[in-house]
């Protein structure tokens, strides 16, 4: 089945750009409705129009959390979503938000992807975070959303290596090639299998 796609974005868009190339080269059975962004300055703004993609922005300057993503949920409720795709959205969501997009099964039908191995260094600098605690393998996270940030169910994860020889930049460039291929990866099984969670509640429910 063919998923609908809402993809909010905050800034670069590689990952978002690395769906949208999945669905026009035919490895993905999905399509953009529409592409959000909190920042009017994203470049991720450019690239999604570059695939003809509608694109917008809901600047959140000068708006209480709540007033913001009543914005954002008034744009999106003007399409017919399976499924909301964070792909670098630097906003925290609230529970509101969450509900309007829960499946009858309890989850949410938000997906997000992270760049760390769950639940070891969440926040907005995993990659930093983790180069500099030294870790020997670090990892790419997909997920469903919840109330805490980054957590929730997860629905993949993949390692890389840090090698002797890297820098942060090094370090992060082989992690992000990861998180291209397996974020439109994962949306490919979610339209061909739907959203499919570990049975052991103890283990979703973290
Ligand atoms: C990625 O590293 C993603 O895992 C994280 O934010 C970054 C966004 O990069 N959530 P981009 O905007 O997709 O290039």
């Amino acid at each position: 089945m063919s998923i609908r796609l809402a993809i909010l974005v905050s800034g670069r868009g590689s990952n978002m750009e690395s769906i949208l190339r999945a669905i026009k080269d035919g490895e993905l059975d999905a399509k953009v409705e529409i592409v959000l962004s909190n920042n009017p300055e994203a470049l991720a703004l450019v690239t999604a129009r570059k695939y003809g993609v509608h694109a917008i922005a809901v600047d959140n300057k000068g708006l209480s959390r709540e007033e913001h993503e009543k914005r954002v949920l008034a744009e999106l409720a003007n399409y017919d979503i399976d499924l909301v795709v964070l792909a670098g959205y630097m906003r925290i969501l609230t529970s509101n938000f969450l509900q309007q997009f829960k499946h009858k099964e309890g989850y949410f039908k938000v997906i997000n992807i992270h760049p760390s191995l769950l639940p070891a260094f969440p926040g907005a600098n995993a990659y930093e975070d983790a180069f500099k605690y030294g870790v020997l393998v670090s990892g790419i996270t997909v997920h469903l959303a919840d109330e805490k940030v980054d957590h929730g169910p997860i629905l993949a994860q993949e390692t890389f290596s840090r090698l002797e020889s890297d820098t942060l930049e090094s370090f992060k460039a082989r992690g992000l090639a990861v998180e291209h291929k397996l974020y439109p990866k994962v949306l490919q099984s979610i339209a061909k299998n739907g959203i499919r969670l570990l049975p052991n509640e103890e283990l979703i429910k973290q």
